[in-house]
């Protein structure tokens, strides 16, 4: 009997090949698109202290309250592997000064996060996220754009079926209000919510906004709606990136109800669902958090950015071709001879090293069971070598698909082969453009 199997914890995900080529596309694609609109790649750490998040996410939010992984470091430090990224990248943003560089900045990351909740389709443990942050400007104008390149974004992978919700969750001139008329309301509806709302009211009543109790959303319908209690700033604000949002013809849906299940948004908060996924269906959320940087003890900055989860991208792609690498050459080496086997060995490297991707036959035998290699490969030209080959210093080219053959000298290989894989790929790129 074999040794017992070690499996994988719970929640997380082997991304296998056929997967992860389509991730790669993926984060191609977003590097892309996000350096069109002049953000720059930040990585950050992990895992930060566990403070970084406490104080930023919200004592009161499920991540804080029950979804961090948290652990001693072997010096006793409280340490936390992060749940999202955008509390990272305000430590950042202060603790290397970034904001000296003035003006307004952008960045964008990639990676994975860590959330101990409850696995299902579509939610893990780890899980990864393409965020975008963008400090320095409270001009409604930046949240549009941010709004917008989210939405190019998920529309150039290919991801149809898109509602965007927005709100605007006013600021600390205007939100202590609401808080008072929405607590006023919750009070007279304590006993239809769960326990943990009606623990949280007086430190967040926003929470039960968010509850995904079915009591408790069924106790929210009529509450009252932060839009009524905005100030005038914000509701300016918020009109503006309407009417941006508008002008490039972004549909989105205003709810009143959406607040995010982080704290530290102010103003204009959203999220991108699809119609396609299941019960967690948010693609994608972000918003402003414009008193964050100070809260980490940088100068007041206003910011805004957004995370998508990558998982329930790909989910939203899938159905489409399958998309498998396979090498442009196979090289093979026919019979047993050592001399054979080292030619091999140098044509392979040769081929590399002249930028074609190129893979070979191990373990030498016969040139059919070779040749069975090769078209496994899913190669589209075999480089044949055996004794004959040698002999002549040619080696022989097959092209797969129509079976043709041609010598070329080893030393002109490279040339031949690059020359040939490229006008194939130029020729298969005009088929496919019609
Ligand atoms: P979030 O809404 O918590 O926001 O997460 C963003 C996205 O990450 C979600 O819409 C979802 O697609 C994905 N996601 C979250 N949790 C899981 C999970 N357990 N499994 C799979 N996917 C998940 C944030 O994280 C904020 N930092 C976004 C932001 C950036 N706000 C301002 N800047």
């Amino acid at each position: 009997m074999g040794k017992e199997l070690i499996t994988r914890v719970k929640g997380v995900k082997d991304i296998l090949p056929a997967q992860s080529i389509r991730w790669l596309e993926v984060e191609s694609l977003a590097r892309l698109l996000f350096s069109t609109y002049n953000y720059q790649e930040i990585r950050l750490p992990v895992f930060e202290k566990t403070e970084v998040f406490a104080r930023s996410i919200g004592e009161t939010s499920d991540i804080v309250e029950k979804e961090m992984y948290t652990f001693q470091d072997r010096g006793g430090e409280s340490l936390t592997l992060r749940p999202e990224g955008t509390a990272s990248m305000v430590r950042a943003y202060v603790e290397n000064s970034l904001y000296g560089r003035g003006g307004v900045q952008k960045y964008y990351y990639l990676g994975p996060m860590f959330r101990a909740e409850r696995p299902q389709a579509g939610r893990f443990r780890q899980f990864h996220q393409i965020g975008a942050e963008v400090f320095g400007s409270d001009d409604p104008a930046v949240d549009a754009e941010t709004i917008l390149l989210l939405v190019t974004f998920l529309t150039g992978v290919g991801v149809g079926g898109l509602e965007v919700r927005l709100n605007s969750l006013g600021c600390p001139a205007c939100r202590p209000s609401y808080r008072a008329a929405l607590t006023a309301f919750l009070q007279t509806r304590l006993t239809r919510l769960c326990d943990n709302c009606r623990g949280r009211i007086g430190r967040n009543p926003l929470r039960a906004l968010d509850c995904k109790s079915p009591s408790c959303q069924e106790a929210v319908k009529d509450a009252p709606v932060i839009g009524d209690h905005l100030c005038e700033g914000c509701r300016t604000h918020f009109g503006r990136v309407r009417a941006l949002l508008e002008s490039q013809q972004v549909a989105y849906a205003l709810d009143p109800r959406l607040v995010r299940g982080l704290d530290y948004y102010t103003r204009t908060a959203f999220e991108v669902t699809s119609s396609r996924l299941g019960a967690q269906n948010a693609i994608a959320g972000g918003g402003r958090y414009n008193g964050l940087v100070e809260e980490f003890g940088g100068p007041p900055t206003s910011a805004i950015g957004f995370a998508v989860g990558i998982e329930r991208l790909i989910t939203l792609l899938e159905g489409g071709p399958d998309l498998e690498h396979a090498p442009d050459v196979f090289v093979v080496g026919a019979g047993e001879s050592v001399l054979v086997d080292d030619k091999v060995f140098e044509v392979a490297q040769n081929l590399r090293v002249a930028g074609i991707f190129a893979d070979r036959a191990f373990g030498g035998g016969k040139l059919k069971n070779q040749m069975k290699k090769a078209d496994k490969s899913g190669a589209m030209v075999t480089v044949i070598v055996g004794d004959d080959e040698l002999t002549k210093n040619v080696a022989t080219v097959r092209i797969m698909k129509t079976g043709e053959q041609h010598s070329v000298p080893f030393d002109e290989l490279a040339q031949w082969l690059s020359e040939f894989v490229n006008n194939e790929e130029q020729f298969e790129d005009d088929d496919f453009d019609g």
